[in-house]
């Protein structure tokens, strides 16, 4: 199994090195615009096969979209991180032109490839990867979700002094700090809801902290993070690879689910060998309907920006 990986940067060199020393696929091949750097990130990385203990074969690209042909999957991080202070909202001029050209460009090579885009403002850069390039919608997976959630859990295991791996969260709407829903009714441990445990006060501080969890971040190291962003794009890609069927809440092309159209948000998703293999219908209630509604509203207003 080929993955390729555009970006070669934080997330996509991360995502690479988990992919290969967990054997996610057989072929890595990273591709960045930066004159040898992609080439020297794989280099670095088949240096860990030894110690690790892996057979993942990894190799760089400079712009050459020819040694990507017939990847199953291809992940794009191309693109400009946020600096401290910024939005990922304030991406989107630069951004765009890359994740478009990218997109094109790797399609020449793999038609029949699923994309993870990952670049930001990721819903709208996922939008705008489906609709520049007329892929099925169960073939275009935004990936933000599973970084979100990875988040909540984090914070809810520190709230509750418990394992991470125990606890079972999600997050979905759209992937920005006033977005994004961490859905804390539905959180538990081991089964039990972890309202049985937390005081709507600390949930509520649990569900802002994963919020701005990406900010913050951002705002300790200069730059936007990268090791959670690229565990969880291989954790994506594991489940597409194989055919894992993991419920992950995903950015894909709602057409009348969760009462949206026309825009890419988080939902939750079956992925498997298909890429979206399905959306699940969750029963909502209407405070989370709400919120759901008005972040809608939001990602749509991003993907405006588009137009102009
Ligand atoms: P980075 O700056 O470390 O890496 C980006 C790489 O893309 C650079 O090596 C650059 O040379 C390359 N690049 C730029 N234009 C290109 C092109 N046309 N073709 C090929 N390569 C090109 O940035 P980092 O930290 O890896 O972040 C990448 C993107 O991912 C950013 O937009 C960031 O905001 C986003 N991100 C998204 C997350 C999510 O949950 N969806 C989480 C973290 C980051």
């Amino acid at each position: 199994m080929k993955v390729t990986i555009v970006g070669a940067g934080n997330v996509g060199a991360t995502c690479a090195d988990v992919i290969s020393y967990r054997g996610i696929a057989s072929e890595v091949v990273l591709l960045d615009i930066k004159e040898g750097f992609a080439e020297g990130k794989a280099l670095d990385i088949m240096q860990c096969a030894t110690n690790t203990g892996f057979n993942t074969k990894v190799s760089g690209v400079t712009n050459d979209y020819s040694k990507t042909a017939g990847s199953d999957v291809v992940v794009i991080t191309s693109g400009i991180p946020r600096k401290p202070g910024m939005t990922r909202e304030e991406l989107i001029g630069i951004n765009a032109g890359i994740v478009k050209t990218v997109a094109e460009n790797v399609l020449k090579h793999s038609p029949n490839t699923i994309i993870v885009v990952v670049s930001n403002p990721m819903d709208t850069m996922t939008y705008l990867a489906l609709k520049a390039t007329g892929v099925p919608k169960n073939r275009i997976i935004g990936m933000g979700g599973a970084l979100d959630s990875s988040r909540f859990r984090t914070y809810l295991s520190l709230a509750l002094d418990k394992p991470a791996n125990d606890i079972s969260a999600m997050v979905i709407g759209g992937h920005g700090d006033t977005t994004m829903i961490p859905l804390t009714r539905l959180a538990s441990y081991n089964g039990i809801p972890v309202t049985e445990f937390l005081s709507e006060e600390v949930l509520q501080k649990v569900a802002a902290d994963t919020m701005v969890g990406g900010a913050t971040l951002t705002g300790l190291l200069g730059t936007s993070a990268w090791y959670a962003p690229g565990a969880s794009v291989a954790y994506l890609v594991d489940s597409i690879l194989n055919d894992q069927k993991k419920m992950i809440a995903c950015s894909v092309f709602v057409e009348g689910e969760y009462g949206q159209n026309d825009i890419c948000i988080g939902v939750p998703c079956i992925i498997g060998k298909n890429g979206v293999e399905e959306i699940l219908d969750i029963k909502l209630n209407d405070q989370e309907k709400a919120l759901f509604a008005k972040s809608a509203d939001a990602v749509r207003g991003m993907n405006d920006a588009l137009k102009s």
